[in-house]
């Protein structure tokens, strides 16, 4: 396993036919997005309990819709960094691509990603909890809170809470990606909520070259070829740049080798 040094990365995208990449918050944490298990993560200030789940929602809509319009509030301020842009040009170099996001902050789309799914939901969705119609980017800040469908029933993000199970179709998707790529790059991701973080061991056993980026080591650590730390935005650029490696300087031919 490598430590950040030199990566075999670059040739290995060349030769490949199929590669994923998964992302977690880390990747936008340089866009200005809180993660949410670092020092000022989000699970370190709410309780998820009280926000993220079907019965929070059913107790209290308004405080989950007031929590999740100041987040879509805050998102709309931000934009892709280096790192989403990075990825979004891996996609437009890689036969078959698939971008596996955790995030539902919408960057990668932004950043202009098109092979991609996202596994817990997207902030700008939002689900009737009576008749099921998915709506996009209902705005933000919302007029009212909770917002109500046509119908009259409550909209709901279309996000993922805890207790709730992952979309299937993005699922099935993410799992096909992982067991039949060639490359699996991992990206700014605590590693420790399933499904997602079983998907690079997946890919591992499949005989992917798995490479994490991460600030810190995660449990993927072990289990990947190579591993950089540091932060994704400065790290990506450079670890994907599909520029050969660097020319020596062109002499300037108007100077003779022994001028001055
Ligand atoms: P976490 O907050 O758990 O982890 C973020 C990871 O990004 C950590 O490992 C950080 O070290 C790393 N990180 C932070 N800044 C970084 C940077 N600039 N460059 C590289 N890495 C950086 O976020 P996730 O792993 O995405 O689920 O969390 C997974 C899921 O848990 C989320 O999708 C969410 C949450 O509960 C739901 O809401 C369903």
């Amino acid at each position: 396993m490598s430590q950040g040094g030199a990566s075999e990365l670059q040739d290995r995208i060349r030769r490949a036919e199929r590669v994923a990449v998964l992302t977690g918050a880390g990747v936008s944490a340089e866009s200005g997005v809180p993660t949410f298990r670092g020092t000022d993560g989000l699970w370190r200030q709410y309780r998820a309990e009280d926000l993220a789940t079907p019965e929070a929602f059913r107790r209290d809509p308004r405080l989950v819709w007031e929590w999740y319009d100041w987040r879509r509030q805050l998102v709309a301020t931000c934009q892709p960094n280096p790192a989403h842009r990075a990825i979004a040009a891996l996609e437009r170099d890689a036969p078959e691509f698939l971008l596996i996001t955790q995030n539902v902050d919408g960057l990668h789309r932004k950043a202009g990603s098109v092979r991609l799914v996202e596994l817990h939901g997207n902030l700008w969705r939002v689900r009737c909890v009576r008749d099921e119609r998915t709506t996009e980017n209902l705005e933000a800040p919302l007029q009212d809170i909770p917002p109500r469908c046509t119908c009259g029933g409550l909209l709901r993000p279309d996000v993922v809470w805890f207790g709730e199970a992952l979309p299937a179709e993005p699922l099935r998707q993410a799992f096909d990606a992982a067991q039949s790529c060639e490359v699996f790059l991992v990206v700014g991701t605590s590693a420790v909520v399933h499904p997602a973080a079983s998907l690079p061991g997946v890919a591992r056993e499949h005989d992917a070259y798995v490479v994490e980026v991460n600030l810190e080591p995660t449990p993927l650590t072990s289990i990947a070829h190579e591993s950089h730390h540091g932060k994704a935005g400065e790290i990506l650029p450079r670890l994907l740049s599909t520029s050969p490696s660097p020319q020596p300087p062109t002499p300037n031919p108007r100077r003779s080798p022994c001028s001055p």
